[in-house]
C-alpha cells in the first residue's frame, strides 16, 4: 500500500525517486526515505513525517547517484519513525531494501537471526527480510539469484526492492501480490509500485506478475520467473492522464477502492491467522486481561460504527460477551455507566475523528481500559488507545468509506476469534473460521463480478425517490451501512432498519417507485425475509435481494436479484452482501452525475465535533 520507486540511469538518481515519490503523495503516507549508490557504498536518508522532511534532509547533505530506490511508508508493523522508515540495511550493510506489503512469518525468521546474533535498528518486517537476504547474497553469487532464493523462506504478500554496494547500477525487484511496474526508458529504466510515478519518464510498462523478478541496469532489463528461468519482456503502452493513472485506471477512488477489497482483506488476515496457531493478534492485551473482561462497548461514527454493530453480533453470538455499540457524539455526553472491567474499542479509518477522540479521552479519564482499530497508524487515535489493531486496508481517498468497513470487521472478527481462543470458549471452530477467512478473499472478488448486473438494475432504478435497506439480524447493520452509502454519493433518500420493523411504522413510505434492497444470507431467516419482501410488493413496492440463498427461495420472491456463492458462515455472507450494496451506489451516483469521491457537505476526517 505504500510508495515504491527506483531509478538507474544518467539523471540524478535521488532527485528522481524523490519526484516519484512526490506523484506517490496522493495515496498518503507517514515517513518516506531513499537509498542511493555512491562511491563510499550505499547511503539512506530517510524521516518520520512528510516528503518535507526527506527534501530537507536531502538539502542539507546533496547527493548525486545515478542508481536509487525510494519508498513512502504507511506503517504497519512499528509506528512511523525515522527508524522504522524505508529502506532498510542488512546485518553489514552491504544490501538496501524497501518493502510494500507484510510478510507474515517474520517472527519466525526474527527469532532465527536473533539465535545467529542479529539485532535489528527497527521494529519492521522489512528489515528481517533485508537480513535474510543479506545472509543469502553473503554466500555468493548474483543479488538477484540472492534475492530469489531468500523470498522461497517468506510467506505474505510483498514488493521488495533492493541495491547492493557489490552492484552497481543495477536494482533488483520481486513481486508477490503487491504490485509492482517497471518503466523502460532510454538509457534510463525505472520501478514503482504505481504507474502515475512512471509517466513523465516513460509509457511503456512492464506489471511483473506474481513470483516475478526483475533486474534493472540502466541499458538492461532482465525478468525471472520463481525458479530462476528466464521471461520475455513484453512491455504496455500507457496513455493514461496522470489523474486516471492516479485512479489505477478507474473513474473515481471510490470504485478503486471496492476493488481493491479482496486485496485488503488478504492484507488485512496476512500473519493473523496461522496453521499452526490459529489467531494470533499481535499487541492485543495479555490473556488474563481478557479473562476479566465481562462488557465491551464500541464507539464509533458513520460507516465504522456500523463496521461496530457487526462486532456485536459476532461478540454476542461467538463469545457471549454482551457489547453495545455507541456513537461517539452520543457515548461523550451520555453519561454513559462505564465499568472497570469493561473495554472501550474505538474504530476509526481516520484515527482523528473529533467525537471518537473525544470519547475516548473520557474513557481514559475514567481508567477503562481502550483498544482501537485504526487505519492510520500514527493518528491521535492510534497512538492514545491502550493497545492498538491496525485494519491494514491501506490509504482510502474517497470521502465514502468502502474498503476501511470490511477491514474492521475483518479485524473485528479477529478480534472474537482471539478472544474465544484465550477463553477456550466451548464449541468454537477456530480452524474452520481460519479457513473461511482465508477463502474470502476469492469470494469476495466472485462477488465484485456482479457489478455488470448492478449496473442494469442501477440503469432500471436510477429515478427512485426512496430506497429501503432492510434484512435480520447482521443483514439489517450491513444494509445499514449499504443506506449510508447511498445516501452520500447518490444522494437518494433512504430508510433502513430491520425487516420486522416495517410493519411498525416505515411500511406507510411504500408506494409505487419505492425500492427496498433486502440483504438475506441468513437461511434460518428466509421465511421471515420473505414476508416482509411480501408486504413491500403488496404496497407496489419493488424488491431488490441481495443473496447467497442457492434454493432459490429468495429470489422467486424478489423482483431483482443479486446473487453470489457463499462462504460456509453467515457471518462473513452478510459481509459480502455490503460489497453489491457499494457497487450500487456507486452505479446509481455515476448514473445521477453526482460528485463521487467528494461527494457535497462531506469530509473524508471530520476533526470538529
Ligand atoms: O475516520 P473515521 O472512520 O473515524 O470516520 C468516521 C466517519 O466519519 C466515516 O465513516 C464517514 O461516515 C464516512 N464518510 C462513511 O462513508
Amino acid at each position: 500500500m505504500c510508495g515504491i520507486a527506483g531509478y538507474v540511469g544518467s539523471k540524478n538518481a535521488v532527485e528522481v525517486a524523490y519526484d516519484q515519490l512526490k506523484r506517490l503523495e496522493y495515496r498518503g503516507y507517514d515517513s518516506a526515505g531513499i537509498a542511493m549508490q555512491t562511491p563510499d557504498g550505499i547511503r539512506v536518508v530517510k524521516k518520520a513525517g512528510t516528503l518535507n522532511h526527506l527534501r530537507a534532509e536531502l538539502d542539507a547533505h546533496p547527493l548525486e547517484a545515478s542508481c536509487a530506490i525510494g519508498h513512502s511508508r504507511w506503517a504497519t508493523h512499528g509506528g512511523p519513525t525515522d527508524a522504522n522508515a524505508h529502506p532498510h540495511f542488512d546485518f553489514d550493510q552491504t544490501i538496501a531494501v524497501l518493502h510494500n506489503g507484510i510478510i507474515e512469518n517474520y517472527l519466525e525468521l526474527r527469532d532465527e537471526l536473533v539465535a545467529k546474533g542479529h539485532t535489528f535498528r527497527s521494529q519492521t518486517d522489512t528489515e528481517i527480510a533485508a537480513h535474510v537476504i543479506g545472509l543469502e547474497y553473503s554466500q555468493g553469487g548474483s543479488l538477484l539469484e540472492a534475492v530469489r532464493r531468500a523470498v522461497k523462506r517468506f510467506r505474505g504478500a510483498y514488493a521488495l526492492v533492493i541495491i547492493s554496494n557489490r552492484e552497481s547500477e543495477t536494482i533488483v525487484a520481486v513481486r508477490q501480490a503487491s504490485p509492482l511496474v517497471v518503466g523502460l526508458g532510454e538509457g534510463e529504466n525505472l520501478l514503482a509500485s504505481d504507474i502515475p510515478a512512471l509517466l513523465p519518464y516513460t509509457r511503456e510498462v512492464i506489471a511483473l506478475e506474481e513470483g516475478h523478478l526483475v533486474e534493472l541496469t540502466r541499458d538492461r532489463v532482465r525478468l525471472v520467473d520463481a525458479d530462476g528461468r528466464e521471461l520475455p519482456i513484453v512491455s504496455k503502452h500507457i496513455d493514461w492522464d496522470v489523474e486516471s493513472a492516479e485512479r489505477g485506471g478507474y473513474d473515481h477512488f471510490m470504485r478503486k477502492e471496492i476493488h481493491e477489497q479482496p486485496q485488503v482483506i488478504r492484507q488485512c488476515l496476512a500473519g493473523r491467522i496461522t496453521p499452526e496457531d490459529g489467531v494470533r493478534l499481535e499487541g492485543t492485551f495479555s490473556d488474563n486481561v481478557w479473562a476479566e473482561i465481562d462488557r465491551v462497548n464500541i464507539i464509533a461514527c458513520g460507516t465504522a460504527y456500523h463496521a461496530g454493530l457487526m462486532g456485536k453480533h459476532l461478540f454476542e453470538k461467538l463469545l457471549r460477551l454482551p457489547t453495545d455499540v455507541y456513537y461517539a457524539s452520543e457515548f461523550r455526553y451520555g453519561d454513559p455507566v462505564l465499568s472497570q472491567k469493561s473495554l472501550a474499542i474505538f474504530v476509526s479509518q481516520s484515527g482523528e475523528t473529533a467525537d471518537t477522540l473525544a470519547a475516548l479521552k473520557l474513557c481514559k479519564k475514567n481508567r477503562i481500559r481502550t483498544l482501537g482499530i485504526v487505519n492510520v497508524v500514527g493518528s491521535s487515535i492510534a497512538r492514545e488507545c491502550d493497545r492498538t489493531i491496525a485494519t491494514q486496508a491501506g490509504p482510502e481517498i474517497s470521502v465514502a468509506s468502502t474498503k476501511a468497513y470490511t477491514a474492521q470487521v475483518i479485524v473485528l472478527s479477529l478480534l472474537a476469534l482471539h478472544i474465544a481462543q484465550v477463553q477456550e470458549t466451548p464449541g468454537l471452530r477456530v480452524e474452520e473460521w481460519a479457513q473461511a477467512l482465508r477463502d474470502l478473499p476469492e469470494l469476495a472478488s466472485q462477488v465484485l463480478e456482479l457489478e455488470d448486473e448492478v449496473i442494469s438494475i442501477a440503469e432500471k432504478l436510477v429515478d427512485m425517490p426512496l430506497c429501503f435497506f432492510l434484512g435480520r439480524g447482521a443483514d439489517a447493520y450491513v444494509g445499514y451501512e449499504g443506506a449510508l452509502k447511498l445516501k452520500e454519493v447518490a444522494y437518494i433518500p433512504t430508510q433502513e432498519s430491520p425487516a420486522g420493523e416495517m410493519k411498525h411504522g416505515p411500511l406507510a413510505l411504500v408506494e409505487e417507485g419505492v425500492v427496498s434492497v433486502f440483504g438475506a444470507t441468513e437461511p434460518f431467516t428466509f421465511d421471515k425475509v420473505v414476508s416482509n419482501m411480501k408486504e413491500v410488493q403488496a404496497r407496489a413496492g419493488t424488491v431488490l435481494g441481495i443473496t447467497c440463498d442457492s434454493t432459490g427461495t429468495i429470489a422467486k420472491a424478489a423482483d431483482l436479484t443479486l446473487m453470489f456463492s457463499p462462504s460456509r458462515f453467515d457471518f462473513l455472507n452478510a459481509l459480502l452482501s455490503v460489497i453489491p450494496m457499494q457497487l450500487l451506489a456507486y452505479h446509481l451516483a455515476r448514473l445521477r452525475g453526482c460528485s463521487i469521491d467528494q461527494p457535497r457537505n462531506l469530509a473524508k476526517s471530520v476533526t470538529v465535533e
